[in-house]
């Protein structure tokens, strides 16, 4: 098998556990990363053996011995980053949201398609066993036709007045927070599951504290405590909360809600499908089940397994039954789906299975950029 030469852009909170994952997949051979922070980098690249760390992400752009780039640098960095990497020949897994907005969205899907190039969007979620198995579940009718979507993604970490970080800024994060990063992530289960688009968008988007304390020198990582440090007032104006209402294809309605203010929540994604025949449900916080939905018969439990999973989606269970997979694994589920791309494609032969690509980053500026003409207008928008 040939192994394709990567580097990792940001070693950041995602960055590192892209690196993490590109380390155990046998398809990749990781040839080194870069930071604005160098000496994060540096850290980064001792830590997990990297051979190299690039001054820039131009220079890694500019060496012709890389194949594929991971953009895990913030929002504002996606569409430049990701249009030069095209533009180099390379092919591109990217951070979501995919741009600041549907047009750069729209024009890095063209550029990729000219160009033949192979592209990911990482929408981790999907690649939970029983959430492909969900999706492969709706698809044979098992649910009968859909009726309704309905879920939340809720977060704690943005709880308190002295929580800061970079999604609040609309420089680095463009016109939404929570929507941006959560919205898009739930819009794309809900798509994947059901098979269906997102085609009318009525939100309601709330800044809950409009002054937070910004760490006076530097920036804060992800996820990191910021203790003892000197701080500032800033207004925030973007999105901590938004609920949405949701039209579909097919007549199909849904709501969706998020905060990042919800006390005791961590990353609790909830995703709920009813049809005509019977439900499904999944939650992030028991991942590896399914819960089944039943009118006249006990409800049921399905908990993934290489044995018992549709056909297709067995590869994507790679433990013995009854031990849970967990997130990196969701996220090598991915990228395994990503290299496997590039490989059949520089085969010539075709990509039976659905990845998220640089088109599923594109459907979901598009929903954002609908959720943002809604909040304006206070009416339903469409999603253009
Ligand atoms: N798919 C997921 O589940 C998931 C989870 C977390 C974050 N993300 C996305 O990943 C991106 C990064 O988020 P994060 O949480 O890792 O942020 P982070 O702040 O922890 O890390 C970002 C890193 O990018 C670096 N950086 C900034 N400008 C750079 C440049 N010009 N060149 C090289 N490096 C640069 C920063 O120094 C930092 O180390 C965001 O777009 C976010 O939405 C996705």
């Amino acid at each position: 098998m040939k192994r394709q030469k990567v580097a990792v852009i940001g070693t950041g909170y995602i960055g590192v556990v892209h690196i993490e994952q590109l380390l155990r997949l046998p398809s990749a051979e990781l040839v080194g990363v870069t930071d604005k922070n160098q000496t994060l980098a540096a850290e980064v690249a001792g830590r997990f053996g990297i051979r190299r760390v690039y001054a820039s992400a131009e220079e890694i752009l500019a060496d012709p011995a890389v194949e594929v780039v991971h953009n895990c640098t913030p929002n504002n960095l996606h569409f430049s980053l990701n249009k030069q990497a095209l533009l180099a020949d390379k092919h591109v897994l990217s951070e979501k949201p995919l741009a600041l907005s549907a047009a750069e969205s729209g024009e890095l899907t063209r550029l990729a398609q000219q160009r033949g190039l192979t592209t990911g969007i990482n929408f981790c979620y999907r690649y939970y066993p029983v959430v492909q198995d969900a999706a492969v579940r709706v698809a044979r009718g098992d649910i009968g036709a859909v009726y309704n979507i309905l879920g939340h993604y809720l977060q704690d970490w943005l709880l308190y007045p002295t929580d800061y970080t970079w999604r609040l800024d609309p420089k680095m994060a463009g016109a939404s927070n929570i929507v941006a990063d959560l919205g898009s992530h739930w819009c794309d289960l809900a798509q994947f599951i059901s098979g269906l688009k997102i085609t009318e968008v009525m939100a309601e988007l709330r800044t809950i504290l409009p002054i937070r304390k910004r760490p006076k020198h530097g920036a804060t990582l992800t996820f990191a405590v910021a203790a003892d440090i000197a701080q500032e007032d800033v207004p925030v104006s973007l999105d901590e909360y938004g609920a949405m209402l949701l039209r579909f294809e097919n007549g199909v309605n849904g709501t969706f809600t998020t905060s990042q203010l919800a006390a005791g929540r961590k990353c609790n994604i909830d995703i709920q499908v009813y049809g005509a025949k019977g439900s499904l449900a999944w939650n992030h916080e028991r991942s590896a089940e399914l819960w089944l939905g039943h009118r006249n018969e006990p409800n049921q439990i399905f908990f993934e397994s290489p044995n018992l999973q549709a056909e297709s989606t067995r590869r994507y269970a790679k433990l013995p039954s009854g031990h849970p997979m967990g997130h990196m694994d969701a996220v090598l589920n991915l990228f395994g789906d990503f290299y496997g791309a590039i490989a059949l494609r520089q085969a010539r032969r075709p990509v039976t299975y659905r990845y998220p690509n640089f088109e599923a980053g594109h459907d979901e500026m598009r929903v954002l950029e609908a959720a943002i003409a809604s909040r304006k207008s206070g009416t339903w928008a469409k999603v253009g």
